[in-house]
C-alpha cells in the first residue's frame, strides 16, 4: 500500500503516532496505518464487519482519464471523478452533463459519509474535502497519497453547518495539474436551520464552479511549463469556464436564486460585480450562511474560496441579460505587470497572456431571463445564528502567532520555511481544546516589487473567524461569516480566530494558489492531544 516513508523532520512516526493519540490503541506495533487496513479490507468487502461504521451515505469516487465535448470537434482529455452510490440514494450525486468536473456530492449535517476512493490515474492522488472538518486521517493529508491502481477510504461525520464545500486531489507537488485537468467537485451540506432559512431551492439553487483554462488547436488542455518565473505567478487561462463549460449563460425566471460561487481556478482572482451596476447581495461564505446578508459594490473571490449571492430577477423583463463580471484591478502580481509580462509573452500556453493577467476585466458569465413567473420569495433578514467573534477568551491573545508570506530566492515560503512531509516547528503545534489567533502577514516580495503578490491563505481541518485587517484597504471581502481560506493582497495583515476543539493530529495550512502551494508555500500545523 501506498505507505510514504517519513522524511526526516521534528517528529518520526512513532511521535506523530503518539501526539496524535493514537498511542494508546495500540498501533505503534503495526507497520502500516490504520486506515490502510481498512482500506484493504473495502476493497475484499469486509471494511463492515470490521469498522462497525454505519453509513448513511456510501459512495465509490474514482478519479480516472475521461473524453469530454467542451468545444465542437475533438473531445477534451481530462481526468474527472465519477461516482457510483451504494447506500443513500442516486440524488446525493449530482453530475454536471458535458462537464469535466466531478459530481455534486449532498450530504445532510450530521450524516455518516463513507467514500471509497480509487485512483485510476496514472500519478498518485490523494482527496482532500476542503472546508470540511473531518478527522487527520480523512483529510487527505499529501502522505496519504495512493498509486494507481489503488484505494483510500474515506469515513466520517459530517459535522460542518450546511454550505458549500469542495474537494480536489492533494498530492504535494501536483495539486495544480492534477485540478487543472478536471479533478474537482462540490461537496454540498444541508442542515435544518438553512433549511428554514427561505432560500431558493431546487432549480433555484444553482452551484457555479468558475474556473480559467487554456485550450490548443486541437481543444487539448494546456498547462504551464516548469519555468520558475510562471510558478511564482501561477497558472492563468485565457479562457473562462464556468461548470466546465465555455462563454456560460445561465438561463432564469423572474425569480429569486441562489447562487453559490466556488472560485476552482488555479491561481486567478476575480473581482466579483453586476454588469448593470445592482450591488451583490451576499447572504454565505465558505463556512456556509451568514447572519444577515450584507451588500457589497464587488467582492474579491480568490482560488478556494466560495460566496453564494441572492440574485432577484422578479423586477427583470424576459429577453434581460447581465452579467457577473470580474472587474479590474490592482495588485494581482507579476501577471498584472507589463513590463513583466511582455518578456514573458510566448503566445498561446504560457501562464502568463496579456489578454488575461490576473486583474484584468471581462465578464464570467451571461444571465438571460428566459421566462416569466410568479416570484414569491424575499430576502430573509435573518439567515442563520453565528455568534460574536469572542478574541478575548483565546489562549493567546497577548502573543498571536505570526505567519510571514514571504519569497526567499524565488521561492514563497511562510515564515520563510516550505514545506516537508512530516516536518512541524515549535510555533506550528497546538494543544487540543484551545483557541488561537493566528496572524497572517503579505510582506510581499522584498527587494523585488514586481514580485508582490496575493495570497488566499486556506486551513485545512476547520472553519475560523476573521477578527480583522489591516493594512491596504478593500471594500470587497466578506469576512462576517465563517471562513477556511482568506485573501491577503500586497501588504496587507489579517487576524483570524481558530478554536482546536477536536480532532488530534497533523493538518495543513497553505497558499491556495495551487503553483504556489506545489512549489512548497505549505506547511504542516499540529494539533496536540
Ligand atoms: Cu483546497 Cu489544501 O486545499
Ligand atoms: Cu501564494
Amino acid at each position: 500500500m501506498a505507505n510514504q516513508k517519513f522524511t526526516t523532520g521534528k517528529f518520526n512516526r512513532r511521535q506523530v503516532l503518539r501526539m496524535a493519540g493514537y498511542g494508546t490503541l495500540g498501533l505503534l506495533a503495526s507497520e502500516s496505518w490504520p486506515i490502510f487496513d481498512l482500506s484493504a479490507a473495502s476493497q475484499n468487502g469486509v471494511a463492515d464487519k470490521k469498522t462497525k461504521f454505519l453509513p448513511d451515505l456510501d459512495i465509490s469516487l474514482v478519479a480516472r482519464p475521461a473524453e469530454v465535448p467542451i468545444f465542437p470537434g475533438e473531445p477534451t482529455q481530462v481526468w474527472q471523478y465519477h461516482a457510483t452510490v451504494h447506500t443513500g440514494g442516486n440524488d446525493r450525486v449530482i453530475e454536471l452533463p458535458r462537464s469535466y468536473l466531478g459530481p455534486i456530492i449532498k450530504a445532510h449535517r450530521g450524516e455518516k459519509v463513507r467514500i471509497r476512493f480509487h485512483n485510476a490515474t496514472p500519478e498518485k492522488s490523494i482527496v482532500h474535502w476542503h472546508g470540511l472538518h473531518v478527522p487527520a486521517l480523512m483529510d487527505g493529508h499529501p502522505r496519504h497519497v495512493v498509486s494507481k491502481g489503488e484505494s483510500y477510504l474515506y469515513e466520517f461525520e459530517v459535522k460542518n453547518r450546511a454550505g458549500t464545500y469542495w474537494y480536489h486531489p492533494h498530492p504535494h507537488g501536483r495539486t495544480g495539474p492534477q485540478v487543472y485537468r478536471g479533478l474537482a467537485g462540490l461537496f454540498l451540506v444541508s442542515d435544518e436551520e438553512e433549511q428554514s432559512a427561505g432560500l431558493p431551492d431546487g432549480e433555484y439553487d444553482v452551484p457555479l464552479v468558475i474556473q480559467d483554462r487554456t485550450f490548443d488547436s486541437g481543444n487539448q488542455l494546456v498547462y504551464m511549463s516548469r519555468n520558475r518565473m510562471e510558478q511564482m505567478t501561477g497558472f492563468l487561462g485565457d479562457l473562462i469556464m464556468v461548470n466546465g463549460m465555455p462563454d456560460f449563460t445561465l438561463p432564469v425566471s423572474t425569480a429569486a436564486y441562489r447562487l453559490r460561487l466556488l472560485n476552482g481556478s488555479n491561481s486567478r482572482i476575480y473581482k466579483l460585480a453586476w454588469e448593470d451596476g445592482r450591488p451583490l447581495i451576499i447572504i454565505g461564505t465558505d463556512g456556509g450562511l451568514l447572519e444577515r446578508p450584507v451588500s457589497r459594490r464587488y467582492a474579491f473571490l480568490s482560488p478556494g474560496e466560495r460566496l453564494e449571492v441572492w440574485a432577484d430577477f422578479s423586477d427583470s423583463p424576459v429577453g434581460f441579460e447581465t452579467s457577473i463580471l470580474s472587474s479590474p484591478f490592482e495588485g494581482g502580481g507579476l501577471g498584472s505587470s507589463n513590463q513583466m509580462g511582455r518578456g514573458m509573452m510566448m503566445g498561446r500556453g504560457m501562464g502568463q497572456n496579456q489578454r488575461f493577467p490576473n486583474g484584468a476585466g471581462f465578464s464570467i458569465f451571461r444571465v438571460k431571463v428566459t421566462k416569466s413567473e410568479k416570484n414569491d420569495r424575499v430576502l430573509p433578514e435573518k439567515l442563520s445564528t453565528i455568534g460574536p467573534v469572542r478574541q478575548n477568551a483565546t489562549d493567546n491573545f497577548s502573543s498571536p502567532k505570526d505567519f510571514f508570506l514571504t519569497m526567499n530566492h524565488m521561492q514563497w515560503t511562510i515564515n520563510g520555511r516550505i514545506f516537508e512531509m512530516e516536518d512541524v516547528a515549535d510555533d506550528e503545534i497546538v494543544r487540543l481544546g484551545s483557541s488561537e489567533i493566528w496572524q497572517f502577514h503579505n510582506t510581499g516580495g522584498g527587494m523585488m516589487q514586481m514580485m508582490n503578490m496575493p495570497h488566499p491563505i486556506h486551513l485545512h481541518g476547520k472553519q475560523f473567524r476573521v477578527i480583522e485587517r489591516s493594512g491596504v484597504r478593500h471594500e470587497g471581502y466578506v469576512d462576517e461569516g465563517w471562513k477556511d481560506t482568506v485573501l491577503l493582497m500586497p501588504g496587507e495583515r489579517i487576524r483570524i480566530l481558530v478554536d482546536f476543539d477536536d480532532y488530534p493530529g497533523m493538518f495543513l495550512y497553505h497558499c491556495h494558489n495551487l503553483e504556489h502551494e506545489d512549489m512548497g508555500m505549505m506547511r504542516n500545523y499540529f494539533v496536540k492531544g
